[in-house]
């Protein structure tokens, strides 16, 4: 498929994306960091520009080009991304959270260096809950309707009882599950979505075809929204 041959389904529409890790720093030259390619999120920032949306991609660090027309715009820590997100989520149909980011933070990063110690002593990292970018954003959808929600879970297990149970708690119309170790850095994957109807698994494909499958998956319950 090239992308003229693309129906336009989300003409008009406004689809904001997350994508790729985050990386929050230990010291000027460390850090801990999730696994993620990004590909999965380029892809459909993608086709959500092919199927005619206007796209922003906020982007942890990836070696990814940006899909042609979309604006992208980088970040690399998560609270870097939740201000980036919530900055540009007004006016916005669709917001969809592809990124892994990192749950926590180190709260007692270094300015400098830290220096290998003679007596072998270790550094004590202590942590930080970061921001939740998805709960923040569907807080806003709960106030004013608008955006429609989608998250993804990577999980290493139970992926059909997990993800349905996330997808409550997160209070998202749609959420896209994965398992994990199967997917990170690879050009295929498979994918299982959970909405109110309970779930369905798509065949395992390459990531810019399942997420032109997504993408009218969501054009389809944003049509039936606005009826
Ligand atoms: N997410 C987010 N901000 C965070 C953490 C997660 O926006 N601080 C988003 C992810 O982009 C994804 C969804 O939430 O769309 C689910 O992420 P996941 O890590 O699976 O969920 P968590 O609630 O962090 O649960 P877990 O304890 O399983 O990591
Ligand atoms: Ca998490």
């Amino acid at each position: 498929l090239i992308a003229s041959f693309q129906p336009k389904v989300l003409e008009g529409k406004r689809v904001l994306i997350t994508a790729g890790p985050t990386f929050e720093a230990i010291d000027p030259v460390r850090g801990i960091t999730n696994l993620s390619s990004g590909k999965m999120g380029y892809a459909i920032a993608r086709a959500a520009r092919e199927a005619g949306a206007e796209v922003i991609l906020v982007s942890g660090p990836t070696a990814l080009p940006t899909p042609h027309g979309v604006r992208r715009v980088n970040v690399i820590s998560a609270r870097q991304m939740s201000e980036a997100v919530m900055d540009a989520v007004h006016g916005q149909h669709v917001f969809i959270g592809v990124a892994a980011v990192a749950d926590w933070r180190v709260s007692n990063a270094s300015d400098q260096k830290m220096k290998k110690q003679a007596g072998g002593e270790t550094p004590h990292l202590e942590f930080e809950e970061n921001p939740d970018i998805l709960a923040s954003v569907a807080a806003t959808t709960s106030l004013s309707g608008w955006p429609y929600c989608v998250g993804f879970a990577a999980e290493s297990e139970n992926l059909v009882e997990y993800g349905a149970a996330k997808r409550e708690r997160k209070g998202i119309p749609l959420l896209v599950g994965n398992i994990g170790h199967h997917t990170f850095g690879q050009d295929d994957n498979q994918i299982v979505l959970f909405d109110d109807d309970g779930h369905t698994v798509l065949p395992r494909a390459d990531k810019l075809t399942l997420a032109r499958q997504l993408i009218c998956e969501i054009a389809k319950r944003l049509d039936k929204r606005s009826l």
